[in-house]
């Protein structure tokens, strides 16, 4: 028996924001350096941008770029990546435990995100930064000039200021890991005074603030509500992190990740409106979910990697956290980025963690080749197709039992397009064994075809793309079959991710 899957025109959730589909490059590992910049890489440009990586990003149609960190930037003084590049120190990180030449600063990534049309999410450092270093930092990005930090921007060889929009108050600051860490209510007081004098050197920027780090802390999530009681009127985003991995080591529990992701941004929306209704607001404090991905944490070489060897302490842009991803965690992230999409009204900003070589969908050779890891392809068919109004649909799925409770073994999320009259139809799924039929009625949307369905499936669940061979995990056009096109009938394969497009005449 088919699943019947009912969209109706109208009946949206809500927009999904190009925010939506963000990324990040923290200075960790060789995310910038052999990753973004590379000057002498032979695609390398006059800045020393790699080309080749920044081809991948442009097709991955990234929106956001979130830089400097991450936990590196709790330690991190801004000032010490402008002006001229052989007068910049050459620091400690401690977050990642290397060495930082600061030949790529703020004025490089704002160089770099014009060049390649992504956009800035920068932010601050609440770790060892006091409030006025963030204020300068405004005042040296977003003003014109005729004031010490907006003139020393002009003097770097930057006339037109930078112009960035969206600011994160620190990171992570509930994570003990973090440089500098606080308690909930110092965070949330430090953020509301920082947030002020941001605001004050530039009005129209947006400001995000930081909600938990990951659902297994402790603080969760009444750090959320504590920091929002204390800064609710000052930020505009609360952010959310999480990386997913296979913990229990079941399939099911693994694959059901985005029920996870799910129940944490319920939480906060919920923790969220009590602050709101108990502070008297109008306001809807939206999510920034800036961190998210796979990361396998346990089991994860670079662990160990500065303990296996003394000399691995402080160099520069050492290998951390290359994950090599899996045809699995392909799927997986399918199902992350549906739940993203079907909580568009107040997920408004997202961020992929991160973007080249660090947990990451593009994989550099320092010197050498380029390659797509598998989950390269989801985000790509989420950020390509999965722009416009999210729809609601109405189906009857079954659900398995895993560790997150009650999952349903098919995670899907819908997508109207109005300029491309198309529906976007996104679908993971989870069963090990069952292909699923699923039949659409498409409701008020006039005569509709399915024109295309692409597929990501029939792989072994291990498989990687590697340099050797950079093709072993990708997608497939399925050809549409008439018996398909007429009964708008669909067979998924088990374990698969596939989007199907359909063309409409529109809302009728
Ligand atoms: O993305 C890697 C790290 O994960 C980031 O630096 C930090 O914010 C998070 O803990």
């Amino acid at each position: 028996m088919a699943i019947k899957y009912l969209l109706q025109a109208g009946n949206y959730i809500s927009t999904v924001e190009d925010t939506l589909y963000g990324s990040f490059v923290e200075h960790l590992g060789r995310a910038v350096y052999t990753g973004i910049y590379e000057p002498g890489h032979p695609s390398a440009d006059e800045h020393g941008f790699r080309t080749d990586v920044a081809n991948l990003i442009q097709e991955l149609k990234v929106s956001t770029v979130r830089y400097p960190g991450g936990n590196f930037v709790s330690g991190y003084n801004w000032l010490d990546g402008v002006g001229p590049k052989e007068q910049r120190p050459v620091r400690l990180d401690y977050a990642w435990l290397s060495k930082e030449t600061n030949e790529f600063g703020i004025g490089e990534f704002y160089t770099w995100a014009q060049k390649f049309g992504v956009e800035p999410m920068v932010a601050v450092n609440l770790g060892t930064g006091t409030p006025q270093e963030a204020g300068y930092f405004v005042e040296y990005s977003n003003l014109k000039g005729g004031t010490y930090y907006s003139d020393l921007r002009k003097q770097h060889g930057y006339e037109k200021p930078f112009g960035f929009k969206y600011w994160c108050v620190g990171n992570e600051m509930d994570g003990p890991w973090q440089t500098c860490h606080l308690e909930a209510d110092e965070y949330g007081r430090k953020a509301r005074e920082t947030a002020k004098i941001m605001k004050w050197v530039d009005p129209s920027i947006k400001l995000v603030a930081c909600g938990s780090a990951t659902t297994n802390l402790p603080s969760y999530p009444e750090w959320d509500r504590v920091v929002l009681e204390t800064c609710y009127d000052q930020v505009d985003y609360l952010s959310c992190h999480h990386y997913f991995e296979n913990s229990t080591g079941k399939l099911e529990d693994f694959l059901g990740s985005y029920v996870r992701m799910d129940n944490f941004i319920h939480t906060i929306k919920a923790t969220a409106d009590f602050v709101k209704a108990k502070l008297r607001s109008n306001k809807d404090m939206m999510i920034s979910f800036d961190e998210y991905n796979i990361w396998s944490i346990e089991g994860e070489p670079w662990m160990d990697f500065f303990d296996r060897d003394p000399n691995n302490r402080f160099t520069k842009a050492p290998p951390l956290l290359e994950q090599h991803y899996t045809f699995l965690d392909a799927l997986v992230l399918g199902g992350l980025m549906c739940t993203l999409v079907n909580n568009c009204d107040r997920v408004k900003m997202a961020s992929l963690a991160q973007l080249v070589n660090v947990i990451a969908p593009i994989y550099t050779q320092p010197n050498g080749a380029v390659i797509k890891q598998t989950i390269f392809y989801p985000f790509k068919w989420l950020s390509v197709y999965g722009r416009g109004k999210a729809l609601r649909y109405f189906a009857n799925v079954p659900c398995i039992e895993t560790v997150h409770g009650q999952t349903k073994t098919l995670q899907s999320a819908a997508v109207y397009n109005d300029e491309r009259k198309e529906i976007a139809f996104f679908v993971l799924n989870l069963d090990q064994h069952q292909t699923q039929d699923l039949s659409f009625t498409l409701d008020g949307f006039g005569k509709v075809e399915l024109t295309a369905h692409h597929e990501l499936a029939d792989c072994p669940l291990l498989a990687q793309n590697t340099f050797a061979e950079p093709n072993a995990v990708v997608p497939h056009e399925v050809p549409v079959t008439k018996a398909e096109q007429d009964s708008l009938t669909v067979q998924v394969k088990p374990l698969s991710f596939n989007l199907y497009l359909f063309k409409v005449e529109g809302e009728q």
